[in-house]
């Protein structure tokens, strides 16, 4: 049988532990996972592409079986390019499924082959996302329990007033 290879795209701004749970539950199911981190957003992010693919190095680079590359354009087309049967995302709540789904949907649209496989989040991360991480730090809180412990510091230095 073929080998599996799967995306899992995001902005990663900057990974959290949630992320960090996901990739690494897909690393046992799939034989191929290809974490795509998006480099031209529609929304400036706070770092650079540069940044966002080194903190994912220096959290989950250790795993055989995990690319960490940045992409652009539509997310089908990479998918295709790479020959990924599936996108894997993570969903944390309901308010996560609308547009998830109509991301999945656009997709199979634009890719036919390309499906996309849920894994339900972590409950201990089920409130956690980037945006909060960066709410949190910019004002002087601690994301120890949000990021991961190798790149905490780095993270926290460069959201901090
Ligand atoms: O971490 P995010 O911001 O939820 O990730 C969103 C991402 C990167 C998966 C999505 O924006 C994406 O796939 N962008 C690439 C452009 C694209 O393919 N758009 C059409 C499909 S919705």
């Amino acid at each position: 049988m073929d080998a599996t290879t799967v995306i899992c795209p995001g902005s990663f701004d900057p990974v959290t532990l949630g992320h960090i749970d996901i990739i690494q539950r897909a690393a046992k199911m799939f034989d191929k996972v290809i974490v795509a981190v998006l480099v031209n957003m529609s929304k400036q992010p706070s770092f650079t592409i540069d940044e966002r693919i080194s903190f994912l190095k220096t959290a989950i680079g250790d795993i055989d079986n995990v690319e960490i590359v940045g992409f652009s354009g539509l997310l089908a087309d990479y998918a295709k390019e790479r020959g990924a049967k599936a996108v894997v995302k993570g969903l944390r709540a309901m308010s996560d499924f609308e547009y998830e789904f109509q991301m999945a949907l656009t997709n199979k649209k634009l890719n036919p082959e390309l499906d996309t496989v849920f894994l339900t989040s972590d409950s201990q991360y089920m409130y956690l996302s980037s945006s909060m991480v960066k709410q949190v730090a910019s004002l002087g809180g601690d994301i120890s329990n949000f990021v991961p412990a190798c790149i905490h510091a780095q993270v926290y230095e460069r959201l901090k007033k």
